[in-house]
């Protein structure tokens, strides 16, 4: 499978990455569902963007104990740094990531489409003003615009909140031209994001899945499915197309 899989993206005239949390789980980063599984320990809502606005101080708290006590702490592992591999070898074009730990840029991929946002900034609600994380104090909760005063919230897509422009459009021109998609570490059950390999599956696309278990793609649109860790698959690639 792994020969297969190397020849497709070798001759693919544009590839791209589509990742979810299980690329980063070999990083220290739980995902959110099955095994260790975030959503097992906390209750998604708190990630719903009436409850942030209705309980800012609760929800800020559990994001800060999830995401930002381990970020900064947890390092870009194997699979991203392969990825970013392939990119620099123009054999990855692009990649569209749900994750918002930045660990894609982290291990030096270029193009990347954050479709959830990014933990690394924080917005004002009221003035929209802009931080990165490192020049907010986040000891003192719901943490303060510095400018007027509002309430900041990470520049990440709670539920029932919208996907970012640009990422949005970016990631949807990138489904519309790519003729190889590598899925690595998503279940595909969260929408918008889970219509993006179908919809470069219509458009003609081979889809390559690298994941331990099973998802929603893998029967449905998955053409070669590499059941292992990221990492160990990433590396097993990287070696088929040296060959
Ligand atoms: N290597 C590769 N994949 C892995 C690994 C690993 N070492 N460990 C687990 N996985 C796989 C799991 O089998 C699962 O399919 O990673 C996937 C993780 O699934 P989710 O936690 O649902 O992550 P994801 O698909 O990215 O979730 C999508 O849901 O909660 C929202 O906004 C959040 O972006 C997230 C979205």
């Amino acid at each position: 499978m792994y020969a297969k899989a190397a020849k497709i993206i070798k001759s693919a005239e544009r590839c791209v990455a589509f990742t979810g949390a299980g690329i980063s789980v070999e990083s220290g980063i739980p995902p959110f569902r099955g095994e260790n599984g975030l959503w097992n320990k906390y209750d998604p809502m708190t990630f719903d963007i009436q409850y942030f606005y209705q309980n800012t101080l609760r929800s800020w708290e559990v994001i800060r104990e999830i995401f930002y006590e381990v970020f900064g702490r947890v390092q870009p592992n194997t699979a991203h740094y392969a990825l970013a591999e392939m990119e620099a070898r123009n054999l990855v074009h692009a990649v569209i990531t749900q994750n918002v730990d930045n660990l894609h840029a982290e291990a030096g991929s270029m193009v990347i489409h954050e479709f959830h946002g990014s933990l690394k900034k924080l917005v004002c609600l009221k003035c929209r003003s802009t931080y990165k994380v490192s020049q907010i104090d986040l000891k003192t909760l719901p943490p303060a615009c510095l400018r007027c005063g509002g309430i900041l919230k990470p520049d990440v897509i709670f539920f029932g909140e919208d996907i970012p422009e640009p990422a949005r459009t970016h990631s949807f021109n990138e489904t519309s031209r790519a003729d190889c998609f590598i899925l690595i570490g998503t279940t595909g059950t969260v929408a918008p994001a889970n219509m993006i390999p179908g919809a470069a599956k219509s458009n003609g696309a081979s889809i390559i899945e690298i994941n331990p278990f099973p998802s929603e793609y893998t029967q449905s649109v998955t053409d070669v499915f590499l059941q292992d860790k990221a990492c160990v698959a990433m590396e097993k690639l990287i070696e088929e197309m040296d060959r």
